[in-house]
């Protein structure tokens, strides 16, 4: 019998992970099944439970919204990133037990360094948004030692508690990590400005200053499937653009080496994504 996988969320009917986790295994000569599972909101642990009770080779779940966090509190141990990030993408069954992956924040760094040969080492990196899309890639981001990380939010607290919560990592930062309100932005400038809020699924953008791009900086939305308003604002601004596609492929491709210890071509899969492009509904946050 086939491994069994599933992305476990809801809404979960939109999620590309799927589409994305067959061809991986197509491409890898892996004989794998990998479905869609609809949790109830209240019932998300009992779900879990039940996909490992039921499928004698159930061997994995990939985690998408609104459930991270509740991920993180049902496993029974946190891997790498995933504990610091308080959030679960990926869950493996290993020994009878469940351990907890973040994927997400090196999937971002892949999609930065590698496909778009964007190096973050000495970068001024400003992250928008202080939610959970943050929380999972803010680790991985300093480890990439930028000069410095700005994590600017709507709700100033929030990003306020965020920037505490790692304080202990501030460090790899040469000019550390910090939060900041929008209107405090004025007259700063940046190599790379990310997107994790959730404006882009809205038609809505962070109020941004005008001038917050360096020469030659780099503007990425978490959003994939539709060109944002912050995308727009960006290219008009003369930034270099990217969607969240190919942080949506890397984060499955590093599920899939989690799961399989083999870790697919990336390329061929973010290619035919894009080629898709209009048939896809937009999400956020490298959200399996
Ligand atoms: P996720 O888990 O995807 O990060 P979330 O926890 O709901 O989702 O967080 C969404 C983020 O988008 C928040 O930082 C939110 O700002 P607030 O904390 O102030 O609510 C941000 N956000 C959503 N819509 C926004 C908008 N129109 N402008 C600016 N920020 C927005």
């Amino acid at each position: 019998m086939p491994d069994k996988y599933a992305v476990i969320g809801n809404p979960v009917g939109h999620s590309l992970s799927p589409d994305i986790h067959r061809a991986f295994a197509r491409a890898t000569g892996q004989d794998i099944t990998y479905d869609r599972l609809l949790a109830p909101l209240d019932a998300f642990e009992a779900s879990v439970r039940k996909f490992f009770n039921d499928h004698e080779s159930g061997r994995g779940l990939n985690v998408t919204l609104p459930f991270k966090r509740e991920a993180w509190d049902i496993v029974d141990c946190h891997c790498g990133y995933a504990l610091d990030a308080e959030a679960v993408n990926t869950i493996k069954l290993t020994g009878g037990r469940l351990e907890g992956h973040n994927t997400d924040g090196v999937g971002l760094l892949r999609d930065l360094e590698q496909n778009l040969e964007f190096p973050i080492r000495g970068k001024r990196v400003l992250i928008m948004g202080a939610g959970g899309a943050t929380h999972g890639v803010v680790q991985p981001l300093l480890a990439a030692r930028p000069e410095s990380i700005i994590v600017a939010n709507r709700t100033l607290d929030k990003a306020a508690s965020l920037v505490s919560h790692f304080r202990r990592f501030r460090d790899l930062a040469a000019d550390g990590l910090a939060a900041l309100p929008y209107e405090r932005l004025a007259g700063a400038q940046f190599d790379v400005v990310i997107n994790a809020t959730s404006a882009g699924l809205t038609g809505e953008m962070p109020p941004l200053p005008q001038s917050v791009f360096a020469p030659g900086a780099l503007a990425y939305d978490m959003v994939y499937g539709k060109v944002t308003p912050f995308l727009k604002f960006a290219a008009a601004r003369g930034a270099r653009t990217a969607d969240g596609i190919g942080m949506l492929v890397e984060q499955a491709a590093e599920s899939f080496l989690v799961w399989r210890g083999v870790r697919p071509d990336t390329k061929p899969v973010i290619d035919w994504l894009r080629a898709e492009g209009g048939n896809m509904r937009a999400e956020g946050g490298g959200s399996t």
